[in-house]
């Protein structure tokens, strides 16, 4: 399945009518356009901060401090952040009944921040700080200010609540995603290198499992020429915001399930 027609959005969006079930897989793309950096390419995180250095587990441990030095700016970025019209298109392909869950590895927020209610989020929040020594929880504004790393009340530098390299997927989040997978229609994967495992299998278990895999990005992924029935070659907000309105149509609207 290609888009061969003279409008591929168009054809992506008759698929996602018919198929109906629409789950939908969210990367840093989709948040650039609030503004907040992606990590791969020249301008990403990972051209400024080592992700050895600055994004494992076994970093945080050892030199918490420094890598808090990352996380301060993830965090500050973050939370100045606002939802742009790809997150509240999603949230309005929801609200008509077209979408029914987004599983997203951003740890930004900005998808319920938009609207949208079933969220799975794959990689943890930002908005949620935990120790690492009695696992006790904190709303991160409450224990970190600009220049300060935050303490628990045990003493031990608070982590936020979020997937770093080397630990597990958060194990409700992970059986949630998979079921999605399994089950839904058309699986729509939007703003993801789809370099970083096990998010980067979500497509290929929709695909196993009968979905029509529909991909918005600007550039081509390893996906695209493996699982992807549909490249979508453009900004998540020019392409969603496009099919918002085809999905405005009546005639459009004939979602399942
Ligand atoms: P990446 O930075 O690897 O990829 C971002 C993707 O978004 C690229 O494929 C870009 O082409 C695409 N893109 C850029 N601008 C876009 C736009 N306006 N609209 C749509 N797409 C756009 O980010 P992720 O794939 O999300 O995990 O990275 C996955 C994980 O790697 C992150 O969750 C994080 C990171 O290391 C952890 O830290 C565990």
């Amino acid at each position: 399945m290609r888009a061969g027609g003279s409008d591929p959005i168009r054809e992506a969006a008759r698929i996602l009518a018919e198929r109906g079930n629409v789950v939908v897989l969210t990367g840093a793309g989709i948040s650039v356009e609030s503004g907040i950096p992606s990590f791969r390419g020249s301008q990403g995180m990972w051209a400024k901060y080592d992700p050895m250095e600055y994004a494992t587990l076994h970093a945080f441990m050892q030199s918490p401090r420094k890598v808090w030095e990352m996380l301060a700016e993830m965090v500050s970025v973050c939370g100045g952040a606002k939802p742009n019209a790809a997150h509240r298109g999603l949230a309005a392909l929801e609200e008509m009944g077209v979408a029914r869950a987004v599983i997203t590895q951003n740890v930004d927020g900005l998808h319920q921040a938009a609207g949208s209610r079933r969220v799975i989020e794959y990689h943890g929040n930002l908005d949620e700080l935990i120790c690492v020594s009695c696992w006790k929880r904190y709303p991160t504004r409450d224990r970190w200010t600009p220049g300060s790393v935050p303490l628990c009340d045990c003493g031990e530098i608070l982590k936020p609540n979020v997937v770093l390299f080397g630990e597990p997927i958060p194990w409700l989040a992970q059986e949630q995603a998979e079921e999605e997978a399994r089950t839904c229609g058309v699986l729509l994967v939007i703003g993801t290198s789809a370099q970083v495992s096990p998010a980067c299998d979500i497509p290929r278990i929709a695909k196993e499992s009968g979905a029509a895999v529909v991909e918005i990005n600007p550039e081509p992924t390893p996906l695209t020429a493996s699982v992807t029935d549909i490249h979508l070659r453009g900004t998540a907000s020019g392409v969603i915001g496009a099919m918002v309105r085809m999905f405005h149509d009546p005639d459009m609207r004939s979602p399942k399930g």
